[in-house]
């Protein structure tokens, strides 16, 4: 008989001399992960059974499900889930399987649901997941004589949080507080009420990426050679007298963040125009300091902050060279539906998604950065991928996600 299969654990894909080299701390001599984390069809299941159920992870936005009864499936991890609004307005979600013979109860969106129905044998479910009916399982039509019992049969339900509109799972439970893994980033933006902002826009697209190249990006050296017509000028990004950057890099925790030292040499924020600026809590202390215009939460949150909109988009990795990403903006309440401010959203989404308002047409910020990381991956079939280095000067953030990648893979178990 053969013996069972056991998943590769971290050092059947990384050398212990390469973790060395990762962790130098000379960043200039250090060099980044090998191209194999980013193409191996097995460091990908790795990732999926040991990284993403172990942590707090984006799912997508409570503006997806917008009304109750409102029901999306989705996956995290390879497993199947549905995030939905309950009768009662509260966000639920559930493991997308059906108690009796596990079946897909959710197939597609939906909307007007008053219960979920397993398509194969009827079970039906309430929309906080309780079952409610197992109908003719005991050979009748009454569902009250079901006698199978709710409480062990209910669909399973998964731990989950909604920050600032983003809607976050843990799957395994053992994480510590959604509140706790996002400290850093609520002390970051806590002044702002991002939570009153309305939904100007969504988009959801794929692209031919690995999902860690997107937090590689958190960093501002590129944006000259990738945002051409968004930040023209490197002098916009360094202090040409004294060659520092214009951008902290900060990295801590679970949580990557770029936050302008100087506003008057970067172009980061378009000009508001006429539009109410970013709303504050009004118990804020101190609306005016400087906080972070573009930030990470790992390992697949990103939350971008412009003079008037916050943008946060949820990156589903698919396969090594595949990503789902999922994008809103929200602005301030008081815009939306007003035809004098219409240019000015416009602008604003222009400036992410081009003019032509196509994620495909690499003319807006958005479409320019993923293009580049498909050019990354590509690159990482070759086998000369594999020694990719760090400016001390720009790319510390980046360094610093592989590392946590690492970390926190170094402490799974078979
Ligand atoms: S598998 Fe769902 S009702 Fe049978
Ligand atoms: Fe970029």
């Amino acid at each position: 008989m053969n013996a069972p299969l056991q998943p590769k654990l971290l050092s059947a894909f990384l050398h212990s001399n390469e973790i060395a080299r990762l962790r130098d701390p000379d960043l200039n001599a250090a060099r980044g992960l090998p191209a194999s984390i980013y193409t191996d069809y097995d460091f990908f299941a790795l990732e999926q059974k040991h990284l993403f159920p172990d942590v707090w992870v984006g799912i997508g936005f409570d503006i997806d499900v917008p009304l109750a009864g409102d029901a999306v499936p989705l996956e995290v991890g390879g497993l199947p889930l549905i995030l939905c609004r309950d009768n009662e307005d509260r966000i639920q979600v559930l493991h997308n399987v059906c108690r009796h013979r596990a079946t897909l109860v959710l197939e597609s969106e939906k909307s007007g649901l008053k219960h979920f129905k397993c398509p194969y044998h009827g079970w039906v479910y309430d929309l906080d997941g309780r079952l409610l009916a197992t109908p003719f399982w005991d050979g009748t039509s009454s569902a009250k004589r079901c006698p199978v019992a709710a409480d062990s049969a209910s669909l399973v339900p998964v731990r989950s949080g909604v920050w600032n509109h983003i809607v976050f799972v843990n799957l395994s439970g053992m994480a510590s507080s959604l509140e706790t893994y996002l400290a850093d980033m609520q002390n970051e933006l806590g002044h702002f009420d991002l939570e009153s902002m309305e939904l100007a826009h969504t988009e959801s697209w794929e692209f031919d990426a690995n999902w860690k190249l997107v937090m590689e990006n958190w960093e501002v050296y590129h944006h000259v050679w990738v945002h051409q017509g968004v930040f023209d000028q490197m002098s916009e990004e360094v202090d040409m007298q004294t060659g520092n950057p214009c951008t902290d890099m900060i990295a801590s925790n679970n949580c990557l963040m770029l936050r302008p030292n100087d506003f008057r040499k970067t172009s980061a924020r378009p000009s508001s125009g006429l539009l109410p600026s970013m709303p504050h809590k009004k118990d804020a202390k101190d609306i005016n300091k400087r906080s972070s215009i573009a930030n990470a939460i790992l390992p697949n949150v990103t939350a971008s902050m412009g003079v008037v909109e916050f943008a946060p988009a949820v990156y589903t990795p698919i396969a090594p060279d595949k990503t789902l990403a999922k994008m809103a903006w929200f602005v301030p309440q008081g815009i939306l539906g007003f035809e004098k401010y219409q240019p000015e959203v416009d602008k604003i989404l222009e400036r992410w998604l081009g003019p032509d308002r196509s994620i495909t047409g690499r003319r807006g910020i958005r479409a320019q950065d993923h293009h580049c990381m498909e050019l990354q991956q590509k690159a990482r079939n070759s086998p000369v991928a594999d020694d990719v280095r760090f400016s001390r000067t720009w790319e510390s953030n980046v360094r610093y996600f592989q590392d946590w990648l690492v970390k926190r893979l170094e402490i799974a178990k078979a």
